[in-house]
């Protein structure tokens, strides 16, 4: 392929991927997003594989038509509550290919790469980062099934050990720089496996409560990895791929530690979760369980019928349950007797970014009554009802008001300061941080209990009937 047209190619999939990313930052325009991601990716892979003469076009075929086979098996067959683990996978790969592009690249080059500094450096920075990526993903994603235990591992002197790490690895780079080439290859070999104990040392150290912002930072370093390949291959649309991913992964990262008011260091340097989280104060003085008021569908439904205005609230418990079509049905009945019906999205509902938003896109919630958490946190107080689906920490009043709580500083849905709270979860249990939620023993609140499927269900019932 001649090279102006591989630099066009390069240029207009650059374009595709930005167009992507704008895309995917709005539901309206998710799908157009993912579209011109595959179209990019896709004018990639055959851009280069053209420029490469020697690279047979069956076996690129083969292996474009394979991994599209096995991405779209995997991405219909995964539950949405599964997604941060399918993606904590999928980032492990994106590592390990990065590790064996550097190795390969170090073998092509032979022994000129020792001679030629920027060279190896940019394969050992590749590397690096690729097993640090590889390792931490696999172990993330094994904290995130469940094959490991969600409690950070932290050892004695965890810092001291990273930075020997580290260090060592450095070290490795100098003394490969002007060594035999096959002295040198035994280097990058040792200092890739130094590389992926680092990636597990530093995942093991976050507890299971993390999970979802360190899959975002891998995201983040699969990306920075990408770019090092870039440099070290002189390809250009792979410097932009990755510094693409990699800075997205790491606004993305940046997001979710501010909505769950965490610093992003707490998380990359772990700990936390080590201890169980503290009860709120009064739940904790009490001893045995403060009273709620219990709701029942029947009642529900009254409400609901003589509201005016009504908030959803919905949660993991929404996704769980998967109740989004049930939940969507309950506000077509009411929006079609006149109440006016919102969705109030929490930035870290559920368990993955915008997992409220697919899952009320996937049921055909209209786009414009779903509101972000600032659009709408000052109008609960002009609001009848609050419908709270299978959320619990999101609607977490101790965030506001009790700063022992792990949540406090969290911003969350005022939904208290609507004038009834309906709150359909199975019982009092807490949500992911582990903490009590005094809003169940608030005065205008009530527990529906049960599963929030077969609530929305029967709500459904009652509303058809009346
Ligand atoms: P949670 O606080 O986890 O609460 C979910 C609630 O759903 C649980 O208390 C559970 O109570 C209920 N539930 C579970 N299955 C149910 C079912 N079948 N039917 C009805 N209810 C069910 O969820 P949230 O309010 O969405 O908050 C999200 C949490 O995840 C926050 O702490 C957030 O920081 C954290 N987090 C989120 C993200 C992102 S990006 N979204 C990333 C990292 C961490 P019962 O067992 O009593 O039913």
């Amino acid at each position: 392929m001649h090279e102006v047209m591989l630099a066009a190619a390069y240029l207009l999939a650059s374009l595709l991927f930005i167009l992507s990313l704008r895309g995917l930052s709005s539901q309206t325009t998710a799908r157009n997003g993912n579209f011109y991601g595959a179209m990019g990716m896709g004018m990639a892979v055959l851009a280069t594989a053209l420029a490469m003469g020697d690279l047979s076009v069956p076996h690129v075929l083969a292996a474009l038509i394979g991994g599209a086979l096995v991405g779209s098996f995997l991405a219909i067959r995964v539950a949405m509550t599964a997604m941060p683990e399918l993606v904590a996978l999928l980032h492990s790969f994106v590592g390990a290919a990065a590790v064996l592009v550097g190795l390969a690249s170090f073998q092509r080059d032979g022994p000129e790469v020792t001679s030629h500094a920027v060279l190896l450096s940019e394969i050992w920075v590749d590397v690096f980062i690729g097993a640090i990526t590889a390792s931490g993903s696999v172990v993330a994603w094994a904290k995130l099934k469940g094959l490991v235990g969600g409690r950070p591992l932290l050892l004695p002197g965890r810092h001291a050990l990273n930075v020997v790490l580290v260090i060592s690895s450095f070290a490795l780079l100098f003394m490969s720089m002007g060594a035999e080439a096959s002295q040198a290859w035994i280097y990058v070999l040792v200092m890739a496996v130094i590389a992926a104990v680092l990636g597990v040392h530093l995942v093991v150290a976050i507890g299971g409560a993390d999970m979802p912002v360190v899959v975002s930072l891998l995201n983040s370093y699969s990306g920075w990895t990408a770019s090092a390949a870039g440099f070290m291959l002189g390809n250009d649309l792979l410097i932009v791929t990755g510094a693409l991913v990699g800075s997205s992964g790491a606004i993305l990262s940046y997001i979710m530690c501010k909505a769950m008011n965490r610093s992003i260091w707490n998380v990359v340097f772990g700990g936390f979760g080590a201890k169980p989280p503290a009860t709120t104060k009064k739940a904790a003085q009490e001893g045995e369980p403060l009273p709620v008021h219990e709701a029942n569908v029947a009642g529900t439904a009254e409400w609901l019928l003589s509201a005016k205005k009504v908030i959803v609230a919905p949660g993991y418990g929404m996704a769980v349950a998967r109740a989004q079509h049930a939940v969507r049905e309950v506000c077509d009945i009411l929006r079609d007797r006149g109440c006016e019906v919102t969705f109030a999205i929490h930035p870290v509902a559920g368990r993955l970014p915008g997992h409220m938003n697919v899952l009320l896109a996937e049921a055909a919630v209209p786009y414009d009554i779903v509101m972000e958490m600032d659009e709408i946190n000052h109008e609960f107080c002009d609001v009848d009802v609050v419908l709270v689906v299978g959320a619990n920490d999101i609607v977490n009043p101790s965030a506001e008001t009790d700063e022992d709580s792990p949540i406090y500083g969290m911003p969350v849905l005022k939904v208290w300061d609507s004038k009834q709270v309906v709150i359909c979860k199975r019982s009092r249990a807490s949500g992911y941080a582990g903490v009590d939620n005094p809003l169940f023993y608030n005065d205008n609140s009530a527990m529906l209990f049960g599963d929030a499927r077969a609530s929305m269900d029967g709500l459904l019932q009652e509303l058809r009937a009346a």
